[in-house]
């Protein structure tokens, strides 16, 4: 059976946690979509097309990886792109009930749809987009936290923010 799954998230940026879930994920389904979402409620530090940019990048060598932005619904974007499950990682209990909540309420949008939850590696529970952005905005070393080609671009983007 072919299964054709989408990853949504802001990636604002990615990090090492997200990748893990990536990764296996696309051991996991036949296709995987990492949709990166636009209208968030978050004010975005990277624009949607350099954290598509970023990710293309960084899933590369995965053949059955594809990233994408989208905006709207999730389930209306799922649908498009013919796919019937959505995946999501969990890093702590502290997620399951945002993760619960949404799990429940895209399946009521669309009960065609389910959610696959993957917990996240014990080795990046700790991570979020927040916090690299936050120790990196004060010379903190975020090494093992985002891989290089994110470090990199973030630090670069910092200093041209603070130059202004
Ligand atoms: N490892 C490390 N960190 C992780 C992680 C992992 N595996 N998975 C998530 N995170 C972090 C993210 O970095 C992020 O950190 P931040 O808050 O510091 O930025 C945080 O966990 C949660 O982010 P994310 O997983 O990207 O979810 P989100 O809450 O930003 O995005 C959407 C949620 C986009 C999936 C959701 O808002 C959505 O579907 N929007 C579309 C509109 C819609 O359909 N709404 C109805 C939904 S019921």
């Amino acid at each position: 059976m072919r299964t054709i799954a989408v990853y949504p998230g802001s990636f604002d940026p990615p990090t090492n946690g997200h990748l893990d879930i990536i990764e296996r994920s696309s051991r996991v389904f036949s296709r995987v979509i990492v949709a990166v979402a636009v209208n968030l409620r978050k004010n975005a530090f990277f624009t949607p097309a350099e954290r598509v940019r970023m990710l293309k990048r960084l899933t590369s060598a995965m053949g059955n990886v594809e990233v994408t932005s989208f905006r709207g619904l999730l389930v209306d974007f799922a649908r498009a792109k013919e796919a019937h499950i959505l995946v999501r990682g969990i890093r702590a209990i502290s997620d399951f009930e945002y993760e619960y909540q949404m799990a429940h309420m895209n399946r009521k949008l669309d009960q065609e749809i389910d959610t696959v939850i993957m917990m996240t590696g014990e080795r990046h529970s700790a991570i979020s987009s927040n916090i690299v952005k936050e120790i990196a905005r004060f010379g903190g070393k975020i090494d093992d936290l985002v891989p290089p080609l994110v470090r990199d671009i973030l630090f670069k983007k910092l200093k041209g923010a603070q130059g202004k």
